[in-house]
């Protein structure tokens, strides 16, 4: 246990799995109060659960809460912060995670898929933006993390709407720092871009005998992320070491994005 993040107050989406679950689980290790939201309420309750048995407390109300959250709706938003800051009275820390993922080239995509990766990856972090400057305003300044993915930066034939989703958040990203920045408010905002995680999401690219492998051997370092590759990052970015880091592209991809792999 830190206590790197001792009085900081965190809202955490998609907190129910994978990545979220991870980071709201770390952010908690070093002393934040946490708010996680998902679309799945029983999910996030599970990992607010967690945090009380590990760190002490109960959940509802010291340490974690759960709010039943749909990040692509604009009301939601509202009632998460609202939620947020009645139990624990602030937000200093956001990270916008929740989302999904879709593969598809140009051809088989869909119009319906290119716009709910759109509503569900980009916009959402555009509503969560605005939703929380106001009341970070209020609780004295904050840290944005938003994330983003490996795909924002590179092209791929085959993430035709996840990628430009994510490029989307990448661009975004500069423009609430650069906003906070001139306008005063004490407010950070950064982003994070990993290479595969091992989390739910990319079962759907680990059916083939060998895939997992293949996926290693893409990355130069030799092998993909464990959540905890990418949760040091996002409490550092959250946490006040990084007090001169705003508009940053975080990239945790063991190399991918330097442009050549050696184990292929
Ligand atoms: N896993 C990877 O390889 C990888 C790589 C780079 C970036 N990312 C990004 O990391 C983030 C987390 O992904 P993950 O791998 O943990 O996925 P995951 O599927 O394990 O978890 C995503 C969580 O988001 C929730 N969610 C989905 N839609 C939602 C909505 N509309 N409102 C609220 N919650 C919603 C889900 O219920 C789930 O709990 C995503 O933004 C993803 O794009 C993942």
């Amino acid at each position: 246990m830190g206590n790197r993040l001792k009085d900081k107050i965190a809202l955490v989406t998609g907190a129910g799995s994978g990545l979220g679950r991870a980071a709201a689980l770390h952010l908690a290790r070093e002393g934040a109060r946490v708010a996680g939201t998902d679309i799945d309420k029983a999910a996030a309750e599970a990992t607010a659960r967690e945090i009380a048995e590990e760190i002490g407390g109960e959940t509802g109300n010291d340490r974690a809460i759960a709010i039943d959250h749909d990040v692509a709706d604009p009301g939601a938003w509202a009632a998460a912060m609202e939620a947020t800051q009645k139990t624990f009275g602030g937000l200093h820390i956001l990270i916008n995670n929740a989302g999904i993922s879709r593969h598809g080239d140009m051809e088989s995509t869909t119009y319906e898929d290119f716009q709910l990766l759109m509503d569900i990856d980009l916009n959402s972090v555009f509503l969560g933006c605005q939703a929380a400057i106001p009341v970070m305003r209020e609780s004295g300044g904050g840290s944005i993390v938003n994330i983003s993915s490996v795909a924002g930066i590179m092209g791929n034939p085959n993430t035709v709407a996840y990628g430009t989703a994510k490029a989307g958040v990448r661009y975004l990203t500069k423009c609430v720092a650069l906003d906070c920045a001139q306008k005063g408010y004490g407010i950070r905002c950064n982003s994070v871009h990993p290479t595969y995680i091992r989390t739910p999401l990319i079962e759907q690219f680990l059916h083939e005998d060998g895939a997992l492998d293949r996926l290693n051997r893409m990355i130069p370092l030799g092998r993909i992320c464990e959540t905890e590759d990418v949760t040091h990052p996002i409490v550092f970015l959250a946490s006040d070491e990084s007090a001169m880091m705003t508009g940053a592209e975080v990239v945790i991809d063991g190399g991918l994005s330097c442009g050549y792999s050696p184990r292929v």
